[in-house]
């Protein structure tokens, strides 16, 4: 078992990363990131209704989304909203509810309150990635989706070194490198009425997913269940 005391984060690093990282981040991580974005917001656009983006930044996906999804941001980094609020204004985003500083970990949303769930690059920065998706899987309403774009670690091989060599200088940066993708399978996997229904390789170099979880119930739109096969796929994909 691979010890990560030296490499999880805690509020207080990932709170002061994103300080520094406010100013300059569309500048450094806008166009890196914009193919998983794009990938993210179609899914949710599939879905539809009112969406929550956990660790929404500066904004950059409110935009891009149908003024017919009615949006709600949150993040726990003040300076990275103040962008969102600045963006909202400044592209007259009249489709945005709210935009809040809260902890993706306890949401102060009600049980079944939003049709998806976004969170794009953000499972990775959380001190506590379990408790985090058992709130999204808490305030997202029965039929709906849980939509991550995420970081995924390598199991073995020369990535899997390098990623471990770096994941120190990664947590003061505000991320982890090592997460397995085995982590949102087991957690799927325990969590009553959620079910892994996507995992598809994202750039850059595929080290990104984008991995979708629906949630049992509801009316829902007619969607297509993972099949054993492709479940099975995307756990040895991993
Ligand atoms: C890598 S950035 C991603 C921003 C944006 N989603 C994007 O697509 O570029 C991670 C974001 O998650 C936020 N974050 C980290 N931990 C959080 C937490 N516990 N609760 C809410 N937001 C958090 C950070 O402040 C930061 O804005």
């Amino acid at each position: 078992m691979t010890n990560l005391s030296h490499v999880e984060l805690d509020k207080q690093t990932v709170t002061t990363a994103y300080a520094r990282w406010a100013p300059v981040y569309d500048l450094v991580f806008g166009a890196v990131f914009e193919r998983g974005r794009q990938a993210a917001i179609a899914a949710a656009e599939r879905i539809g209704g009112r969406i929550l983006e956990v660790g929404v930044g500066t904004g950059i996906s409110l935009p891009h989304y149908s003024r017919e999804c009615r949006l709600c941001g949150v993040d726990i980094s003040e300076p990275m909203l103040r962008k969102a609020h600045e963006r909202v204004a400044e592209f007259g985003l009249t489709n945005v509810e709210g935009l809040w500083v809260m902890d993706a970990e306890h949401l102060s949303f009600p049980d079944d309150s939003f049709d998806v769930v976004v969170a794009q690059y953000v499972v990775t920065t959380v001190p506590n990635p379990e408790a985090t998706l058992d709130e999204f899987a808490r305030v997202l309403k029965p039929g709906g989706e849980i939509v991550l774009v995420s970081r995924v670690g390598a199991e073995a091989g020369l990535r899997r070194a390098l990623e471990h060599g770096f994941a120190p200088a990664a947590r003061k940066l505000g991320w982890r490198t090592e997460f397995s993708f085995e982590r949102y399978a087991k957690w799927a996997d325990r969590t009553s009425g959620v079910r892994l229904i996507e995992r598809r390789a994202m750039p850059p170099l595929g080290h990104f997913s984008l991995i979708r979880f629906a949630k049992d119930g509801g009316a829902g739109v007619l969607r297509p269940s993972f099949s054993q096969e492709a479940y099975q796929a995307a756990r040895a994909a991993s």
